[in-house]
Order: structure tokens, then sequence, then C-alpha cells
């Protein structure tokens, strides 16, 4: 068998072409999965009734994603039988078309969050999240304690709701407008108080 015609062996001599066409092959694994997820409406389309974030939930929501939450927790139920049973329906992407960034997450040092609105009172949250172990006692999740005393900046939430809208998430100009009332005096543990309790609130019923 001549070199010359053994297409075979001039690319495996050839290393800078080989790591070329290995990219390439390897990529098509990476495409058939990747494509299709963006022109499937369900992919993209939000389940009924799921809407952006009110302004005191999105803030809440930059407040979890600040101290962190997402380390600990995941927002993913995955469509496993001992997962189901134990937080509810599974996750479905049309729940998340308006995170960003999504809080999906891998690591679970606490419980999946996807389905946690409205299994507790507010109460509850804030004692929790003041101090877990006021509520559960062997709970090694931090305290936030600072949370208390800040307050939500009604500016801030205005500039990112005005951010989203020019990204396509459907704000009305209104809903930007009164944005700065809605938040006026309320602490950011109000704000994740109510991001929690948003959670899941349109996720189908049922396990
Ligand atoms: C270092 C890990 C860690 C971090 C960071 C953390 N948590 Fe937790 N979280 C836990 C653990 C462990 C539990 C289970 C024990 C308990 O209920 O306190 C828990 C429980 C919870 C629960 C109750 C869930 C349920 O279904 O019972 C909520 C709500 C919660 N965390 C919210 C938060 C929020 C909001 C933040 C960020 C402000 C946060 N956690 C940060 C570890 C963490």
């Amino acid at each position: 068998m001549s070199e010359h015609h053994n297409p075979h062996e001039k690319i495996e001599k050839n290393v800078g072409l080989l790591a070329v066409l290995i990219a390439v092959a390897v990529s098509f694994g990476g495409l058939a999965e990747i494509v299709p997820l963006m022109f499937q409406a369900e992919t993209i389309k939000p389940l009924p009734g799921v809407k952006p974030y009110p302004a005191l939930q999105l803030a809440g929501r930059d407040v979890y994603i600040r101290e962190g939450c997402y380390n600990c927790h995941s927002q993913m139920v995955r469509t496993l039988r001992f997962e189901t049973e134990r937080y509810g329906h599974y996750s479905l992407a049309g729940e998340s078309v308006y995170d960003r960034p999504f809080q999906w997450g891998s690591k679970r040092t606490g419980p999946d969050l996807a389905r946690v609105g409205g299994r507790y009172s507010d109460d509850w949250h804030r004692v929790h999240l003041m101090n877990p172990r006021d509520v559960v006692p062997e709970s090694n999740m931090p305290s936030f304690p600072w949370l208390a005393e800040n307050k939500v900046d009604g500016e801030t939430v205005q500039d990112h709701m005005r951010a989203l809208q020019r990204l396509g998430d459907p704000y009305t100009d209104a809903e930007i407008g009164k944005a700065a009332t809605d938040v006026a005096g309320k602490t950011e543990l109000d704000a994740v108080v109510a991001y929690l309790q948003g959670l899941g609130k349109h996720a189908p019923k049922g396990g």
C-alpha cells in the first residue's frame, strides 16, 4: 500500500489537520443535540401562566444569586420517580424561559427548590433565613441575617427590568414604571421570600 494513495494515513501524519477534523467530528454530536432545542417550541415558549418576574421577586432572585444559594440548592427536578415523589412534577423548560441565567444547578447540599413555593409560610422562611437552626435544628445552612437590614433599591430593579425588556421579556413600561413603588420600603429578606414563594407556582400538578 503506497502512502500517497491512502488519505487516512496523510491525515494521521498531519497533526494540525487531524486536530481540526477531530473537532469537526466531535461537534456533530453536540450540534445534533443542541440545534433542535433552539427551534422546538416547548423549550422556548413559556408554560401557561409563566410571566417575567414581578419587581419584588426579581429583586429576590438577584439576592439569591448574590448570596450563592445556588451553590447548595438546585432548581431542577429530574424525571426520576424518587425525585418527583419528593418534590413534585419534574422541571420543564417552559418554566425557566424568563430565568437569565437559569438556576437549575447541580449541587445539592440542601434540597431542590424548584417546587418550594407555597410549601412553607412566609414567616417560616423569614425565621429560616435569619437562622435555619431555629426551625430545622440539624440544619447546616448558613444564616443570612443581613438580608433583614438591607433595603431593596427601586432604581436597580427598574434598570434590571429595562435590560430584560430589551432582551425581549414582555415587561410593559407601566410595570417598570411602578416597580420602584412595588419595592419601596421592602427589605432583601422580603424579596427573597417573595422569590421563593413564587418558585414552581406554574408547574404542572402531580408527580
Ligand atoms: C452551605 C449550603 C447552603 C447554602 C449556601 C444555602 N442553603 Fe438553603 N439549605 C441548606 C440545607 C443543608 C438545607 C436543609 C436543612 C434546612 O432546611 O435548613 C437547606 C434548606 C433550605 C430551604 C428549605 C427547603 C425545603 O424544601 O425544606 C430553603 C427554602 C432554603 N434552604 C433557601 C436558601 C436560600 C434562599 C439560600 C441563599 C440565601 C440558601 N438556602 C443558601 C444548605 C444551604
